[in-house]
């Protein structure tokens, strides 16, 4: 896809004219049957001219990063889409978000149009047998800098492919992620709220490391520990090198009752994750506002909002930083 005039005039990013709140899941409406998947279809990825590009030089490939939980709702999309916009725009990286949930939410916010039914995706490259690789699948977004590897329903089709494989099945992601690493700084892969299938497996399999989101207000022991044992399964079977590099404390209210799920959360991390930092100083806090933006793919730095634009300064500035391991 070309990039419109505005964005290839002055390099900067570019946002729709239209707030209005999408439905969740609209991109994967009418998404095909896999069997009828049409020949790839080459796409120019997005082209961006930072002012700034700290990065460029410095990484020779680029760094991956899975954003993760199993706890549905907790910030995993929203997460995921402010640290892609905040490392395009304020660190010049170039940037890849691999949607690996089938609820498509973050593909449904960062494509302009929903994804004609007949257009290849993401469940496509990873469906083994079918001859599409990732550079097929990816396109840009409404923001400069960051491009996209959507998804769709469809994408539970490729879970069950991939589950049926008979060799490498958790290795698909890692495999098509590989010739796209030099056309980039960072990939942020999100993904579904479940343990169960191949997706988080072939994401923590394909990642350096792995960054964990949940709620102050909705702190799950046990859920911690099944988290903990897939990823050291992860570790011990697929990817020794996974790191987990931090914990998202989203929905943040400055309330006695957070407080408290906080500290729960500092010990179940002291526990099943030792070492791993909560990112105390970047907590997300419960804003009505950062949803609508989110959803509707609007960059938080460039919101009327001065708000969202000092959060997206103060937060998603430095978080992208830790991710592509530089200065803030
Ligand atoms: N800090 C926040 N303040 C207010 N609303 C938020 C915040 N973070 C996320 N939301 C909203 O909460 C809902 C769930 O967030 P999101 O989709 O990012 O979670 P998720 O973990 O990706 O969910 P799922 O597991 O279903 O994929 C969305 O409607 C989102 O807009
Ligand atoms: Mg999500």
């Amino acid at each position: 896809m070309i990039p419109r005039p505005r964005e290839r005039a002055t390099g900067r990013p570019h946002h729709r004219a239209i707030p209005r709140l999408r439905e969740r899941g609209r991109a994967h409406a009418g998404a095909g049957d896999l069997a009828r998947i049409p020949l790839a279809r080459p796409r120019a990825l997005s082209r961006w001219e930072p002012e700034c590009a700290k990065v460029r030089g410095m990484s020779g490939k680029a760094r991956i990063v899975a954003f993760a939980n199993q706890k549905g709702g907790v910030g995993k999309s929203t997460t995921t889409m402010c640290t892609a916009r905040a490392a395009a725009v304020y660190h010049g990286a170039r940037v890849l978000v691999v949607d690996m949930d089938p609820q498509g939410n973050v593909s449904s916010s960062l494509v302009r149009e929903p994804i004609p039914s007949d257009e290849v995706t993401l469940a496509d490259a990873l469906t083994p047998g079918t001859g599409i690789s990732l550079r097929d699948v990816i396109r840009p977004t409404v923001w400069g800098g960051v491009d996209l590897a959507p998804a769709r329903a469809t994408l539970s089709v490729a879970d069950r492919a991939l589950m049926a494989a008979e060799f490498g099945r958790e290795h698909k992601l890692r495999e098509q992620l590989a010739p796209e690493l030099d056309n980039y700084d960072l990939v942020l892969i999100d993904n579904p709220p479940t343990l169960l299938g191949q997706l988080l497996t072939n994401s923590l399999t394909a990642a350096n490391a792995a960054v964990l989101v949940t709620e102050a207000s909705q702190w799950s022991g046990d859920g911690l520990a099944l988290l903990g044992k897939t990823i050291n399964g992860i570790r011990s079977y697929h990817n020794q090198q996974l790191e987990i590099t931090g914990v998202v404390v989203n929905q943040w209210r400055d309330t006695n009752f957070s407080r408290a799920a906080e500290t729960e959360i500092a010990e179940g991390i002291a526990r099943h994750f030792p070492g791993v930092p909560i990112w105390l100083d970047w907590r997300i806090p419960q804003w009505v506002d950062i949803a609508e933006a989110v959803e509707n793919g609007l960059a938080l730095d460039e919101s009327k909002k001065s708000k969202l634009r000092v959060l997206s300064q103060d937060v998603f500035r430095p978080m992208a930083a830790a991710l592509l391991k530089v200065p803030a």
